[in-house]
């Protein structure tokens, strides 16, 4: 697959055309003809480093945390698993399973960053396509090297924000968001989104920092989010956060006492 049309890509600017590759090699909107670059295969929605960054945000854009996110000193260490409660592996499986991802579907990795689902749900959906979109631009070159070494054609990268996704009404079948709703600005809003790009019935999952219940907990959480930008929510919150946002069926996967494992589904 070459073309970009099929990643279902809104021009940013009149919210209308899907993006489409210029002869020039960069990303045009089909309607407005404003274009966008694409820097090492990735689509660049975003001109580079003008928001504000929290120190989280900083550390997923700090090199040498990218170079060894994937290993056994990072996402699969024995250390990880133990804060979690979850190996990656068992995270992975519990999540594909929930998706139930058919050839063909597609599926948003939101929040991708080196891809380490992406791939996976790449080689699921086979025919389909599976768009990553993450705001580190690092993370995101990373992510892209590594798919084009393994020769997957149906998957791009796209630096965006989760704030604002840039897919029409229920386009994709399934969005997948791991270790990330914590980092966001508004919880509330990637929830809309995410259930706006969504076709009805469309399956989504999530691993997400998880805080005790009660008003002490919060404060400690509010406290920590304040200095380090990684939040944490308890089951009650989750469950009303999604229910809000029209996802619903929301079914714990795995309920460590820090870690949550999560699948919902639209309403139909
Ligand atoms: C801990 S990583 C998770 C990567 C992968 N999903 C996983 O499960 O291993 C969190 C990612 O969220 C991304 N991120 C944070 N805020 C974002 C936003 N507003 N929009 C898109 N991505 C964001 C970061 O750049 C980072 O790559
Ligand atoms: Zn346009």
């Amino acid at each position: 697959m070459s073309g970009l049309v099929e990643f279902g890509i809104r021009c940013p600017s009149c919210r209308q055309g899907l993006l489409e590759r210029s002869e020039q090699g960069d990303a045009r909107c089909g309607a407005c003809g404003a274009g966008y670059s694409i820097e090492s295969g990735v689509v660049c929605l975003l001109a580079p480093g003008r928001e504000p960054r929290t120190l989280a945000q900083a550390a997923m854009e700090w090199p040498p945390l990218i170079r060894i996110y994937e290993s056994r000193l990072w996402r699969r260490n024995p250390l990880f698993a133990m804060v979690t409660g979850i190996s990656f592996e068992q995270e992975y499986a519990l999540i594909n399973e929930a998706l139930g991802l058919r050839e063909g579907d597609r599926l948003l990795d939101l929040a991708c960053g080196p891809g380490i689902y992406a791939r996976r749900f790449a080689r699921v959906v086979s025919q389909g396509v599976v768009v990553g979109l993450d705001l580190s631009v690092p993370m995101l070159r990373y992510a892209q090297q590594k798919a084009t070494a393994q020769g997957l054609r149906n998957l791009l990268f796209v630096r965006g924000d989760a704030m604002a996704l840039p897919f029409g009404e229920g386009y994709f079948d399934a969005v997948n968001c791991c270790g990330a709703l914590h980092l966001f600005p508004s919880v509330t809003q990637a929830l809309s989104e995410i259930a706006r790009v969504l076709r009805p019935k469309g399956r989504f999952s999530a691993a997400v920092f998880r805080r005790s219940e009660g008003e002490r907990a919060a404060q400690g959480t509010a406290r920590q989010r304040a200095v380090s930008g990684v939040d944490a929510y308890s089951l009650t919150q989750i469950g009303a956060l999604f229910e809000e946002a029209g996802l619903c069926d929301v079914t714990f996967l795995h309920k460590g006492s820090r870690w949550l494992v999560v699948s919902a589904q639209k309403a139909g």
